[in-house]
């Protein structure tokens, strides 16, 4: 797989899901700017994969830097302004960082290629894993539409179905940032899994489920899911009311981990890219139709989840 991420909180989270789970081969990583800038989406790629102590980390390439029409919003709200939940600012008794700068480079290459060379390099046995705002699978699109159509699949987080968004009344962060980018992915063919807040905002890792696995099974891994987390539950306690950490990103790991976690439902999706009060907003035709009649769809999309049985999953590999 290849994971395409605007690291933040859960992004991380996701990276490390993804990174102890033998099942899963990381070919590589690309960032985009999202939460925060991509620069610093890369250094916490970057900073994550060397906490992990990897043998052989996958190699990080810094994609996109702004959306392709809309200037650039990010979350530092929700992710801190380091976008780690503020773990770059942590102490040990010595006064030292407790993660420091990673030592650890991002390729050479940058934009949209490293994503178009991994699915030219393996096609049909690569799938791709995005869970920040679309704009590096726009652009690679647009760059090499043949490659991509070759990948298995797209698993993406964004949109909110019959849910309100978390960024706007009805639209979901990611689609938000670039609606233009997810509206091309949505047209582009390809075969697409939307894992949206739908089922995300019930995957929620609360800090008595998180403290008493880490109790169990405490280590340096336990201590930085730990860090990571306790500003971001921090966030959503006070400006969400939600005594926990929504696992957006995690889940759609979970998705290629467990397809049977969620129950996907093929839709036609378009996303609205101009409405003053509704851009960002991605549109679901649930009309009931007689067979024949539907829409095709053009997504396939999460409405149900196993939400403790994921959460289950998710404590056993990121603990430790
Ligand atoms: O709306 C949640 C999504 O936006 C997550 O991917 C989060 O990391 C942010 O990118
Ligand atoms: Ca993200």
């Amino acid at each position: 797989m290849l994971l395409d991420c605007d690291t933040g909180v859960d992004d991380a989270l996701a990276l490390i899901l993804a990174l102890r789970s033998p099942e899963l081969d990381v070919l590589g990583v690309t960032t985009v700017s999202g939460n925060c800038h991509v620069d610093l989406a890369t250094r916490n790629t970057l900073l994550v994969l060397e906490q992990l102590r990897l043998p052989q980390p996958p190699p990080v390439a810094r994609g996109c830097d702004r959306p392709l029409h809309l200037p650039l919003q990010t979350a530092t709200d929700v992710h801190g302004r380091d976008g780690l939940g503020g773990i770059t600012a942590l102490t040990g008794a010595d006064g030292r960082r407790r993660y420091p700068e990673p030592a650890l480079t991002p390729t050479g290459a940058t934009g949209p290629e490293p994503m178009v060379d991994l699915a030219r390099a393996h096609g049909q046995s690569l799938t791709l894993l995005c869970t920040g705002p679309l704009t590096n699978l726009a652009t690679a699109l647009a760059l090499d539409r043949r490659a991509m159509a070759g990948v298995e699949r797209v698993v993406f987080m964004g949109g909110a179905i019959r849910v309100p968004g978390n960024v706007t009344p009805v639209a979901e962060f990611n689609i938000a940032v670039d609606p233009h980018a997810a509206q091309a992915v949505l047209d582009s063919g390809l075969p697409l899994v939307m894992v949206p807040l739908d089922v995300t905002t019930r995957t929620v890792l609360t800090e008595a489920a998180l403290q008493a696995a880490a109790a169990r099974r405490f280590g340096w891994l336990s201590r930085l899911v730990l860090d990571l987390t306790a500003g971001y539950m921090a966030f959503h306690r006070e400006a969400v009311g939600v005594a926990g950490a929504l696992m957006h990103d995690p889940l759609t790991v979970g998705e290629l981990l467990a397809p049977s976690l969620t129950h996907k439902t093929p839709l036609s999706v378009g996303v609205e890219c101009e409405g003053a009060l509704t851009r960002g907003m991605t549109v679901a035709d649930l009309r009931s139709r007689p067979t024949g009649r539907r829409p095709a769809p053009n997504v396939e999309v999460a409405m149900e989840v196993e939400a403790p049985r994921f959460l289950d999953l998710f404590l056993e590999r990121a603990t430790g």
